[in-house]
C-alpha cells in the first residue's frame, strides 16, 4: 500500500469498531464490507463475495454499544455502527483478514 493511499484511507476512516478484539477504524454508514476494504485492499479485492446477500462468505456475528445481545448479519448489507463489536467472522472474512488480526497490516489498527 502506497503512503499516499495509506494516508487517504486514514483520512477517510471516522468511527472505531472491534474485530475479534481487534479495535480499528474504518468509515462510517456504509457497508460494513465496504469499510474493511482500505485494511486490507489487496485480500479483500480477491475474497469470495458475492455482494448481493447470496453466497453467506460475508457472515458476522457482532454485538452493539450498550446492547449484550449478539446478533447476526452480512458484512455486504450491514452498515457499519460505530462502537460495535463484530465477535464471529465468517472463514471467507477471517481468511482475507488475517495478517489484519494478526497485528502485520494497516496503520488504523489498534490493539484492544
Ligand atoms: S458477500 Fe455474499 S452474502 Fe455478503
Amino acid at each position: 500500500m502506497t503512503h499516499r493511499r495509506r494516508r487517504r484511507d486514514a483520512e477517510q476512516a471516522d468511527t472505531e469498531i472491534t474485530i475479534l478484539g481487534r479495535r480499528v477504524r474504518v468509515r462510517a454508514a456504509v457497508p460494513l464490507l465496504d469499510a474493511l476494504e482500505p485494511l486490507a485492499p489487496e485480500r479483500m479485492a480477491t475474497g469470495r463475495f458475492c455482494r448481493n446477500h447470496e453466497c453467506g462468505n460475508s457472515r458476522f456475528y457482532y454485538r452493539l454499544p450498550g446492547d449484550p445481545q449478539e446478533r447476526k448479519a452480512r458484512a455486504c448489507r450491514f452498515e457499519v455502527v460505530p462502537g460495535m463489536e463484530i465477535t464471529v467472522l465468517s472463514a471467507e472474512l477471517k481468511f482475507v483478514l488475517r495478517e489484519l488480526l494478526a497485528g502485520h497490516e494497516s496503520s488504523n489498527v489498534d490493539d484492544a
